[in-house]
């Protein structure tokens, strides 16, 4: 059985801990390896307590390529902020031209930083231009349940954001139709969205009790979502996007609401019958009645979807947990699709409920 080394880079932050966590139990991986500059020589269990006696190992301070090149295997996953990997990846091509990785290495990235194609369109999400933009399109767009056949055999990946995954695994049945017109998009998110370091919107006493909208009309994952409607041609349609940061730790819940015209019949009946089709082959999306629930999903790679339309409003809602359908369990279902494993191998879990 083929066996992968890995290594994470920012494997002290949320991202990299769910992936220690993930990819302990992964049936197609032998080593795992993770950087940290703030906690390099520490064990992984003190920054993560839930791994201790379950994934052993210390953080590094920067990858020992020499020994990486000894793996027959290499896989690499970035969980780094926003604009890091593009800062970085210069000098990294370099070190794996230098230890004959180049040709070997799988990478995938959680980060923003390749999932748009576009400089222009980047600059205008993140609000910045982008480090290195000669490597934009270098990296193939991981929603495993959008282009499946492109993930295969694919060697850089950049995995969706959280957002953009609810949202779009709410849509995608439905891109490609005529005159959708106005899509109202609400979603809210718990707070491990924002990274494991502190901030004002994350401090527990500020948080706890609030609930609030954040980056209206502005969200950078908005470009992902319109991206996906475009290239399925969909024509006639405006998206609004409002983000709401929720009194949760994991999970987002997103409700997509529209007035199709009636002319594309879509009642109750056939809406639940196009979703059902759309998703008959999608391990890891469950369509329920009533709605989703963001504890039914917590610590799993399920994205749990309800549809819903009466008198011609139709509403469809997406829940799942951000650190995992939403990051580091949909970029190792990635993992598993590229590199031709099983495509839910070491994600086959129920979550913990009441999460
Ligand atoms: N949180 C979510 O729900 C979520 C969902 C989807 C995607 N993402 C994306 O996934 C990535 C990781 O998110 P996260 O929530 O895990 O972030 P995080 O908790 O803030 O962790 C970031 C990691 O990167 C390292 N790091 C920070 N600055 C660095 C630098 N300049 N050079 C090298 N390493 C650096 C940090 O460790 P050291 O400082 O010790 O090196 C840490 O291990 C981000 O790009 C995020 O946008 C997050």
């Amino acid at each position: 059985m083929k066996k992968m080394s890995v290594y994470i880079l920012g494997g002290s932050g949320y991202g990299g801990g769910e992936l220690l966590r993930l990819l302990s139990q992964h049936p197609n991986v032998e080593t795992i390896h993770a950087v940290s500059r703030k906690h390099a020589g520490e064990p992984f269990w003190k920054v993560h307590p839930n791994l201790r006696r379950v994934v052993d190992g210390v953080f590094e301070a920067e990858p020992d390529w020499a020994a990486f090149a000894q793996a027959e295997h290499p896989m690499m996953f970035s969980a780094m902020p926003h604009f890091e990997l593009a800062r970085q990846l210069l000098k990294l091509e370099d070190a794996w031209a230098k230890h004959s990785l180049s040709e070997r290495l799988a990478l995938i990235d959680l980060s923003g930083d390749f999932r748009l194609d576009s400089a222009e369109v980047f600059a205008r999400a993140y609000g910045k231009p982008h480090p290195y933009p000669q490597a934009l399109g270098s990296f193939v767009y991981g929603l495993p349940e959008w282009q499946k056949e492109k993930i295969k055999g694919a060697r850089c990946i950049a995995s969706p954001g959280c957002f953009a995954t609810a949202i779009q695994l709410a849509l995608l049945p439905l891109a490609g139709l005529k005159d959708l017109g106005f899509i109202a998009v609400s979603a809210a998110t718990g707070s491990s969205g924002a990274g494991a370091t502190p901030s004002e919107t994350t401090h527990h006493p500020t948080r706890a009790n609030d609930f609030r909208a954040y980056k209206v009309l502005s969200h950078q994952h908005e470009a992902e979502i319109t991206r996906l409607l475009d290239t399925e041609k969909t024509s006639g349609y405006s998206v609004a996007f409002v983000p709401h940061s929720a009194p949760l730790v994991r999970g987002i819940f997103a409700t997509v609401q529209l007035r199709p015209p009636a002319a594309l019949g879509l009642n109750a009946k056939t809406l639940r019958k196009r979703y059902e089709d759309f998703y008959r082959d999608a391990p890891f999306v469950r369509l329920v009645e009533d709605t989703p629930r963001v504890a039914a999903v917590a610590g799993s790679n399920f994205c749990d979807i309800a549809v819903q339309e009466k008198d011609g409003n139709v509403v469809i809602m997406a829940a799942l947990d951000n650190l995992v359908k939403g990051m580091a369990g949909q970029a190792i279902q990635n993992m598993n699709i590229a590199l031709g494993f099983e495509e839910t191998a070491g994600l086959c879990f129920a979550g913990a409920y009441p999460a």
